[in-house]
């Protein structure tokens, strides 16, 4: 089941398995962090899901805050999940997260016990779901001990609300103890989830990618496509629609400005080496030891099917991976 070869490629996901447990996720999920709120085309973010699901998208990944306004995410979703995927629920791998500010008062953010189990009740019943296949602890929160917080992770396996538990943009040394502590409470962890793209190879300068196959823990990278920026969308300014032409995007256009040089370099070598730059963004993580799972959003389902399109593209060759350091270094 595990294709990390490329040229095998016949046209059906390949799923590869995360770390040393039991469970498959596909090479590309989908998140659901922009283009699914209560401001954004119900028609659309509908037709996303309903596409992704055929092409063998089995992984959503959504948040407690996802929308806006937060918690829409989880509520269209779940409508979603309700209409069009209730026969398929044992098909999919829905996660969901909790460490954000979510809703106002001492309980809405961190890592305590309280906010996190609390979350979950809400995620469940926005999701219209009886449980969450990962939840996330969703950054770290050095206020509340790791001891409280992981134990809370572990309740939530233990009530059945949740099959396994999974850590999001813990720095490496709070990520060792954590995984210690979560291996000691009998729930190990699954899953890492860091932000990580060509342009963003802050994991990768840490070593934790070797860490993490090393203990048998999955990674599954978000923001392949730096947000778009990797798409080459950017290269004539800010289009229209756009996540950083939106108000409520979450990429600055000062981000976009920074990165223009490289975009275009980057957007040159791709078309050299006979691709759209989105396709080498999401081979060349693809293609890194120890990452499990492409964690992508589309806006529009012509994207999505774009982005798809790259398990097509053969491995990357060594030049060009050089070539792409020297651009991009770690
Ligand atoms: N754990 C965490 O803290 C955390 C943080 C961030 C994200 N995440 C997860 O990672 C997921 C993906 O993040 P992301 O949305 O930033 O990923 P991304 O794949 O890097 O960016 C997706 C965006 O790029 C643009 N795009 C995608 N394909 C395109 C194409 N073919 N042509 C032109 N533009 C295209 C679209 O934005 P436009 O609106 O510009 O078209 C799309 O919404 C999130 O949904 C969430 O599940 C987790």
């Amino acid at each position: 089941m595990h294709s990390a070869d490329p040229d095998r490629y016949d046209g059906r996901m390949p799923y590869r398995r995360c770390g040393d447990s039991g469970l498959l996720l596909p090479e590309i999920s989908l998140g659901c962090w922009h283009n699914f709120g209560h401001v954004d085309d119900q028609h659309e973010a509908r037709a996303i899901l309903r596409r992704a699901f055929d092409r063998g998208v089995t992984h959503f990944d959504l948040a407690n805050n996802y929308g806006p306004p937060p918690g829409s995410a989880e509520e269209n979703v779940g409508r979603f999940l309700a209409e069009d995927f209730a026969c398929h629920r044992d098909e999919l791998i829905i996660s969901s997260k909790a460490g954000h500010l979510m809703w106002s008062g001492p309980y809405g953010e961190f890592g305590s016990r309280k906010h996190l189990l609390s979350s979950l009740d809400q995620s469940l019943r926005r999701l219209r779901l009886d449980y969450v296949d990962i939840f996330y602890s969703h950054c770290p929160d050095p206020g509340t001990p790791l001891e409280e917080t992981m134990a809370a992770l572990a309740t939530a396996v233990r009530q059945g609300k949740a099959l396994y538990v999974g850590l999001s943009k813990y720095p490496l040394k709070r990520l060792k103890r954590a995984v210690r502590l979560l291996a000691e409470l009998g729930t190990p962890c699954l899953i890492y989830q860091p932000p990580y793209s060509i342009l963003d190879r802050w994991p990768e300068s840490k070593g934790i990618h070797e860490w993490l196959d090393e203990k048998g823990i999955g990674s599954i990278v978000f923001s392949p496509l730096a947000q778009g920026m990797l798409t080459g969308k950017y290269l004539d300014g800010i289009p229209g629609g756009s996540r950083a032409g939106r108000p409520e995007g979450f990429l600055q256009t000062a981000q976009v400005e920074e990165q223009q040089e490289r975009l275009r370099q980057l957007g040159d070598l791709a078309a050299d080496a006979g691709m759209p730059l989105h396709h080498l963004a999401l081979r060349w993580v693809l293609q890194k030891k120890g990452v499990t799972s492409a964690l992508i959003g589309a806006r529009t389902v012509a994207q999505l099917d774009d982005s798809l399109d790259a398990l097509h593209r053969p491995l990357l060759e060594k030049d060009l991976l050089a070539r792409i350091d020297e651009i991009a270094p770690a």
